[in-house]
């Protein structure tokens, strides 16, 4: 078969060296961008009169045949034709004949795979920005339901003081509020338009980036045309973007294996997110949430070859990136399916608060509210923590909780403590009197779960004003 590139050699090239050096098998993912971007490309050529108005309009024609044939998946790929650029291009010629050959002219395959990467990483920032839109209105929908559920709150996995669930689903949507405002700061360095670098140094011919970088509504064009085709640090950000993600993702999952255990029973996953034992007939396992933990070892897979790829490669293009793409893709569809799924689990999980209550009322996660009771009534912070650590061991001794020493027994530790301290160690106190800035207490969930809402709005009216550039088949 005739090689798009042919013409220096004199020899063919070897069987295995060809499939190892041909990206069709993945870059066909990029079909859509690939055409689009060469639509608006020979469009150009017309505008600037490089190409005659009769050319740029056979062209222009062709290309979309080939972009209806691309939606309905009728385009048969070769691998003979290496990367997706050059298999669309031999298809444009043997549709319309050699005047297809028009088409690469001023460009170069090297800003011509970099313009579909930044499409398609475009897209993608964006509907992952979707994604987490959903995830943190399910978590803010749970806090909602949840205001006046309390759980024992952990640290070193050891009850520690509890807390409102609302207080803890929050503090997922906070990481969620940052994943999202990494991708949109990253958004401003993605929408950028590197067409027109040509190989390496520009072009000869009079084109215009300004109408492609428009026609394409990006924001800014490369000022470099070395940088235009070397740089993936785009890429690098939006995997490292997902990695984050993943990173949340997998802390999530891991209390939610935990919670539906049954040494927590705080939460019931619904049965369409879980699966059973092919032996053990009493089994509902939680393979979604385990499944996301499992999957972020790719996503963070992905970022290190990334790295790797990168790290020392002398400007400008080299083969080295054509590894980019699978782990850009890989990365973000991991991402984009376990947040769905994140999604769908949190929205339908059922929350057991008469088990979260007893795991508090069997615990001394009020102790840090007897220390503090003493300190309130003068004795140094230190003191009391050593009274309340005495108070506790004789506790456990006599096998009683906090609320169940008589008020003998708490004097033996110190004569300040007097008949108020069970109202001030039950539950519901101890939970409300953290009234600081950020704390536990109802007022302070309330006011984060209205500062969350209004970064979801914030974030979907930035959601609407990208909108336009999401729409590419539409632009055309
Ligand atoms: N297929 C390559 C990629 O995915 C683009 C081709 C550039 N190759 C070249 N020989 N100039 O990045």
């Amino acid at each position: 078969m005739m090689k798009l590139w042919g013409g220096r050699f004199t020899k063919t090239t070897d069987q295995l060296a060809l499939e190892f050096q041909a990206s069709i098998s993945f870059d066909q993912k990029l079909v859509i961008e690939d055409i689009i971007g060469s639509i608006v490309h020979v469009e150009m050529l017309g505008a600037s009169e490089i190409l005659t108005v009769k050319e740029t309009q056979t062209i222009k024609e062709g290309l979309k045949t080939l972009l209806e044939r691309a939606k309905t998946g009728e385009l048969a790929f070769s691998v003979e034709h290496e990367d997706i650029h050059m298999n669309i291009e031999k298809m444009l010629i043997d549709l319309i004949g050699p005047v297809g050959g028009k088409l690469h002219t001023g460009r170069s395959r090297n800003d011509q795979s970099a313009l579909d990467v930044h499409l398609f990483a475009r897209r993608k920032t964006v509907e992952l920005v979707g994604q987490l839109v959903m995830l943190s209105n399910a978590l803010l929908q749970q806090a909602d339901n949840h205001i006046d559920t309390l759980l024992p709150g952990y640290t070193h996995l050891q009850r520690a003081q509890p807390v409102r669930f609302a207080h803890h689903l929050l503090a997922y949507a906070g990481m969620l509020e940052r994943d999202m405002g990494r991708l949109i700061d990253s958004y401003k360095r993605t929408d950028m338009c590197p067409l027109g670098a040509g190989a390496i140094a520009g072009t000869t011919f009079p084109i215009d980036r300004h109408y492609v970088k428009d026609r394409l509504h990006f924001a800014n064009l490369y000022e470099n045309s070395m940088d235009a085709v070397s740089d993936r640090d785009y890429i690098v950000e939006l995997v490292s973007a997902c990695s984050l993600i993943m990173v949340h993702l997998t802390r999530l999952a891991e209390e939610l294996i935990l919670w539906s255990s049954e040494e927590f029973q705080y939460v019931e996953l619904d049965d369409a997110y879980c699966t059973g034992s092919s032996m053990m007939p009493q089994k509902k396992n939680p393979d979604i949430p385990e499944l996301v933990r499992g999957k972020s070892g790719r996503v963070f897979g992905g970022l290190m070859g990334l790295l790797t790829m990168l790290k020392a490669l002398p400007l400008s293009f080299n083969k080295d990136m054509q590894e980019d793409k699978e782990a850009l893709f890989d990365a973000v569809e991991t991402t984009e399916n376990c947040l769905i799924l994140m999604s769908a689990v949190i929205d339908t999980m059922v929350v057991k608060k008469e088990k979260m209550l007893q795991n508090i009322q069997q615990s001394y996660s009020n102790a840090t509210d007897l220390a503090d009771y003493l300190a309130s009534k003068g004795i140094p912070f230190r003191e009391a923590h050593e009274i309340t650590g005495k108070t506790v061991l004789y506790a456990i001794s006599e096998q009683k909780y906090l609320l169940q020493l008589t008020l003998d027994e708490y004097q033996q530790f110190s004569p300040i403590v007097q008949e108020d301290i069970y109202m001030f160690l039950a539950e519901e106190q101890v939970v409300e009197a953290r009234k600081s800035e950020g704390g536990t207490a109802r007022e302070q969930v309330q006011v984060q779960l209205s500062r969350r809402k209004q970064y979801i709005d914030h974030t979907n009216q930035w959601l609407q004003s990208v909108q336009e550039a999401q729409e590419l088949t539409r632009l055309v």
